[in-house]
């Protein structure tokens, strides 16, 4: 136990609760150390000399003294590399299974090694095991060296071996990604673990790892952009290294990551190109992302602690009466009977379908939180039928395993199990009836209070692994992703006219094909607005784009201008909700005051009035993988400054948004893109690249807006129209509107539009059309060309 166990150890005792989670963090150490396969001597191991090379489909195989290297090419670009003979598949991050090789990829001798050259990426592999993967251009992306496992002296090389990949990246790369982390989105040297983790209270930078974990890199460097992704889902740890430039010497020291797993094959994908490219491939090989109903992208609220439908209808009251929109709102576990999920306490929610029909009435949707793990105990429905399906995680003795989570004792789901995962996804028909809209996946990294050790399951608690069957070492980083699948294919059966809304505290690569998630529980702090910022633009780079904070943060209670701030933020993130904690302060804008209700009613007006664009970004998200919210260089990798900026984003193609992250500043630094762009405020424009400083009244964040961008509004009307910001003159722009079906499955109807200068006006025409046919929407013209 070390000092922090301890202090846990004594915040829980005492309590019935506490004793239960110190009992069972006994219970779980015990059945490690008599079930966890010890670690006797083990061997170490490279793989020595190449031997021979052979060529196959999309490049080949080359085998070296102590083990044998696959490359291979898929159709698309991306370069699947692996060890020991690993296949693609099985993979939970995989959506479809392995994509074709490309034929015209083949392994052929070079130099003292062999190479594989593509359209789009060039392969090098060195005699001892070195991987290079170079632009088509010849120039160096990143250096996989070879590799070293360690495995079980007498035993054959496999899953169980631990293993470390050290890799070199160019000076001047920098590193995005790891799925949800609090620093950032530039993550900067050190060490960053890879094993789902409930924080525990809440957390800030610095805390790590978090709820979403990923053996995701997204690379930034002059010589092009890469992402790489270990297909293992094992615990590990990955530690980042600056180079450093020689200043023209010629001397740079590359940059570099080391990841160091406790098992799983070694086996990798890299992914090259622009930004763009990069994260289109990249969901084309783990899925598309879930595209949320358009309710979903308006404003939420949320709070664990409502009580009671009385509670719901004041605080939907509060909306209605202050004039403020709400799309959504959401209960916690205080509305189920005893925190078992899948049950209504009755007296406080005496009539769940009332509440929520008089609310969809106003057009507010009622989402429900879904916890996974099951109160244990013969009579609770649930687990009684659980039990029966023989759906819980058992230990390797075949008893059940036991935690303690928000019902007291309790078993968990084994969503590693097929008919586990469809059992699960029929008990969403109760949800439904209760007349939920959408689902709120949460504690499903999986946590198990515990007063010392991880706060999880036992390491050597048995699961199904899609029939394979392996312990918790292996399944614990995709039990989230799992349920998600479960939840999000059950309401598809259930409901299958209308597309789920699912968004999930964990996950894994590839669990944007289900739905979204959120910050979890950040700490009320202006460290904590500036770490969900980070959270969200990292996600949104290993493919997770429909993402939002806790507005205000979940803990304790925000001054009136950090709930602000929080708030102007948020309503430009996809995901858009307040929520806090059951001890934590009132989140409802007019409990801050007048002035702060007041621009708070502004930036939600704001939100509502950009939700047809929000709509196309949600779209092209779907379609292509490019996040609504992105970093600052994703159309300028090669700009080191913005590389390193964490405190702006870009919304689409169109806005820039420069959040106000320091109490008491009025004013803001804005780290400007190439090009030009029109502050929308204002609109006086300003020219980047460079930084420019501008107003950042209590009222408004600075947004801006790129010359010659144009985007979807919902006009004062009601009707959508066009807003244009005037290219500079000489140039041309544009953009594109996608709508579709509200909630169901009809594919979207896509117009794209041509904004230039003709006869010193600015026009627009839709692509295709005749220049004489009207555009079909009212067009506004903002910003005067310079
Ligand atoms: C977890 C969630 C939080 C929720 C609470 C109670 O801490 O992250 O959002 O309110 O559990 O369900």
């Amino acid at each position: 136990m070390d000092a922090r166990d301890l202090l846990r150890s004594v915040r829980t005792a005492g309590s019935a609760d506490g004793w239960r989670a110190t009992a069972s963090a006994w219970r779980r150490q015990r059945t490690d150390a008599r079930d966890l396969p010890r670690r006797g001597t083990e061997r170490a191991r490279v793989p020595g000399a190449a031997q021979e090379a052979e060529s196959l489909p999309g490049g080949g195989r080359v085998r070296f003294a102590r083990s044998v290297l696959r490359v291979r090419v898929a159709v698309g670009g991306a370069v699947f590399c692996s060890w020991d003979g690993a296949d693609p598949d099985p993979s939970y991050a995989l959506a479809d299974g392995r994509p074709e090789a490309d034929l015209r990829a083949v392994l052929e001798p070079d130099k003292d090694g062999w190479r594989v050259v593509s359209e789009r990426v060039t392969v090098l592999v060195s005699p001892h095991g070195a991987v290079e993967i170079r632009t088509p251009g010849g120039v160096l992306l990143r250096r996989e060296l070879p590799p070293r496992w360690w495995e079980p002296t007498g035993g054959a090389p496999g899953a169980g071996s631990r293993w470390v990949q050290r890799s070199e990246t160019p000076a001047d790369a920098r590193v995005y990604g790891l799925g949800g982390r609090a620093v950032g989105p530039r993550l900067p040297a050190g060490g960053y673990r890879l094993w789902n983790t409930d924080p525990d209270g809440s957390f800030e930078p610095g805390d790590d790892p978090l709820y979403i974990t990923m053996p995701v890199q997204l690379v930034v460097a002059d010589a092009g952009c890469h992402l790489i992704f270990h297909d293992s889902t094992w615990d590990g740890r990955v530690t980042l290294r600056d180079g450093e430039e020689g200043a023209g010497s010629g001397h740079d020291r590359p940059g570099g990551s080391e990841l160091r797993m406790d098992g799983g094959p070694l086996r990798y994908w890299v992914i090259t190109g622009t930004p763009s490219r990069v994260l289109n491939r990249w969901t084309a090989l783990t899925g598309r992302p879930a595209l949320p109903p358009r309710w979903a992208l308006g404003h939420h609220h949320s709070r664990w602690g409502f009580g009671s439908e009385r509670e719901v209808r004041r605080v939907v009251a509060g909306y209605r009466e202050h004039g403020l929109p709400l799309s959504a709102l959401h209960l916690d576990i205080d509305h189920f009977d005893g925190h078992k999920v899948f049950t209504v306490d009755k007296r406080h929610f005496p009539d769940l379908p009332g509440l929520a029909a008089e609310l969809a009435d106003e057009g507010i949707r009622t989402v429900s939180i879904v916890d996974p793990a099951v109160k244990a105990e013969p009579g609770v429905p649930v687990y009684d039928s659980g039990t029966r399906e023989a759906a819980f995680v058992k230990d390797a003795r075949g008893q059940e395993v036991h935690g303690v989570v928000w019902p007291g004792t309790a078993a968990f789901p084994d969503f590693t199990d097929p008919q586990v995962r469809s059992w699960w996804g029929r008990l969403y028909a109760e949800r439904l009836d209760q007349g939920f809209a959408g689902f709120w996946h949460d504690m499903n990294e999986p946590v198990s209070f515990a007063s010392f050790g991880e706060n999880t399951l036992p390491r050597s608690a048995r699961h199904s692994l899609e029939g394979r069957g392996g312990d918790h070492r292996e399944a614990h980083n995709v039990y989230g992703l799992a349920m998600a699948r479960a939840g999000y294919e059950g309401l598809r059966e259930l409901r299958p006219e209308q597309r789920p809304f699912l968004f999930s505290r964990s996950g894994w690569a590839g669990m944007q094909r289900y739905g979204g998630t959120w910050s979890g529980d950040v700490a009320t702090g202006w460290s904590g607005l500036r770490a969900s910022l980070a959270l969200v633009i990292g996600l949104g780079l290993c493919g997770v784009p429909y993402s939002g904070p806790d507005v205000g943060g979940f803990t304790g209670s925000p001054s009136p201008e950090l709930y602000l701030r929080w708030f102007q933020m948020a309503a430009y993130l996809p995901f858009f909700r307040t929520h806090s904690a059951i001890t934590a302060g009132r989140r409802e804008p007019w409990e801050f005051g007048p002035e702060v209700l007041e621009h708070a009613r502004a930036a939600l007006t704001e939100r509502m009035r950009l939700l047809p664009y929000l709509e196309s970004l949600a779209h092209i998200a779907h379609r292509t993988g490019a996040p609504y919210v992105r970093p600052l260089w994703w159309n300028a990798p090669g700009d080191r400054a913005l590389r390193e900026n964490g405190d702006a984003f870009l919304l689409g193609d169109a806005l820039l948004v420069a959040p106000v992250l320091e109490p008491g500043s009025v004013t803001r630094a804005v780290r400007l893109p190439r090009g030009l762009w029109y502050d929308t405020a204002t609109g006086r424009g300003h020219r980047g690249p460079g930084q420019v400083l501008l107003d950042a009244p209590l009222g408004r964040i600075p947004v801006l807006a790129r010359a010659g961008s144009l985007l979807p509004v919902t006009g004062a009307d009601g009707a959508t129209e066009l807003e244009v910001w005037a290219p500079r003159l000489g140039r041309a722009g544009g953009g594109v509107v996608l709508t579709g079906d509200p909630d169901g499955w009809e594919s979207a109807r896509m117009e794209r539009f041509t904004t230039r200068w003709a006869g010193g006006e600015v026009v627009v025409e839709r692509d295709g059309a005749d220049s004489a046919e009207p555009v079909g929407y009212r067009v506004r013209v903002r910003g005067s060309a310079s």
